[in-house]
């Protein structure tokens, strides 16, 4: 048996992670494993190599992926999809791990049609991932979020400034849920959580009332309905008491460096395990994922037609604290 290993959609920190356990466990069960270097990208255009024990030594604290990722929507296009079976099957592949977001499943379902099995590993920092409680890359993610928090906080307070940051996170809010509960921010507005505009005018004019030398961090997901950042900053300026004290803040690809936390890389651990013992069983068309600590796998049919929901338990506390 060969297998191919691939990383593809944004990076995540946890990839390599997810890339190590692979090749140990493949090695261990004398399975061949190769290297598919960008994605389906590469795939297509046969960037395909033979991964060894040196090829991994030390990437586990290493962020981004040393596969190297890529985004390609033509995968759609069956010609395409032909041209990457032509492809693994000259390299004489037969299985293939897929690290990526959601958006990498498809092909793994498609390629399983057509005879190699896939299966799809969530490795993102968005959380946006059904199938799954957290997504590889997510909490590796937050706490580089909560750095970069703390430190314009420390510049908000003393300027008694309003700071808007905006955190990453495509459509799923979870990034700017979960770290603007760690910062102690004083508002977020999310896809999942919205707000009208009038009550955060309201929120922040309320926080200045009681204390003058008041500093506040609004924290915001890209693509949320309330405004896109730089237009959300002008209206805070405009509608509270803040006036030019208000500032915005995206923090960018920032988001998606770093070393990956103890979290992320064991997560990626366990399921790049459970891939190649999936794969081994003969089974494709699978998305692993992690339910209460539990990891799982799924037909990914099934996974692509979950959708997403917040968890009520955390988007509560926001209520509560906020
Ligand atoms: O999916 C990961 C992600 O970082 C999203 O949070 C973000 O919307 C997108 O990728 C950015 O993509 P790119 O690096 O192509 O600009």
């Amino acid at each position: 048996m060969r297998i191919g290993i691939l990383t593809s959609g944004g990076d995540a920190p946890g990839m390599n992670n997810a890339i190590s356990a692979v090749v140990k466990t493949c090695v261990k069960n004398n399975i061949e494993v190769y290297g598919i270097y960008s994605g389906y990208k590469g795939m297509v255009e046969g960037k395909i190599k033979p991964l060894t024990l040196d090829d991994i030594e030390g990437i586990e604290s290493r962020g981004g992926t040393i596969l190297k990722s890529a985004r390609l929507p033509e995968f759609k296009e069956v010609a395409v999809r032909e041209k990457a079976v032509e492809q693994l099957k000259k390299f004489g592949i037969d299985a293939v791990v897929v690290v990526g977001g959601d958006g990498s499943y498809m092909g793994a379902l498609r390629l399983t049609e057509m005879g190699i099995n896939c299966i799809g590993l969530p490795g993102t920092i968005d959380n946006d991932i059904a199938c799954t409680d957290f997504t590889i890359g997510f909490f590796t993610c937050q706490e580089t979020i909560l750095d970069a928090v703390e430190h314009i906080k420390d510049t908000a307070a003393s300027h008694c400034r309003c700071v808007v940051v905006e955190c990453m996170g495509n459509h799923c809010g979870d990034l700017t849920l979960f770290t603007s509960l760690g910062v102690g921010a004083d508002a977020l507005i999310t896809r999942e959580h919205p707000m009208e505009l009038e009550e955060l005018y309201a929120k922040l004019n309320a926080k200045r009332a009681k204390n003058p030398d008041a500093y506040s961090i609004v924290m915001i997901s890209e693509k949320n309905p309330a405004a896109p950042l730089n237009e959300l900053v002008e209206k805070i300026k405009e509608n509270t008491v803040y006036g030019e004290d208000v500032r915005g803040t995206a923090l960018g690809h920032i988001q998606r460096g770093g070393s990956p936390v103890s979290f992320d890389r064991m997560l990626a651990t366990r399921m790049g395990v459970k891939a190649v013992e999936l794969l081994a069983e003969g089974k494709g068309g699978r998305c692993v994922g992690m339910r209460k600590n539990v990891i799982v796998d799924y037909d990914i049919t099934e996974a692509l037609a979950m959708t997403r929901k917040v968890d009520p338990n955390i988007a509560r506390l926001a209520n509560i604290l906020m």
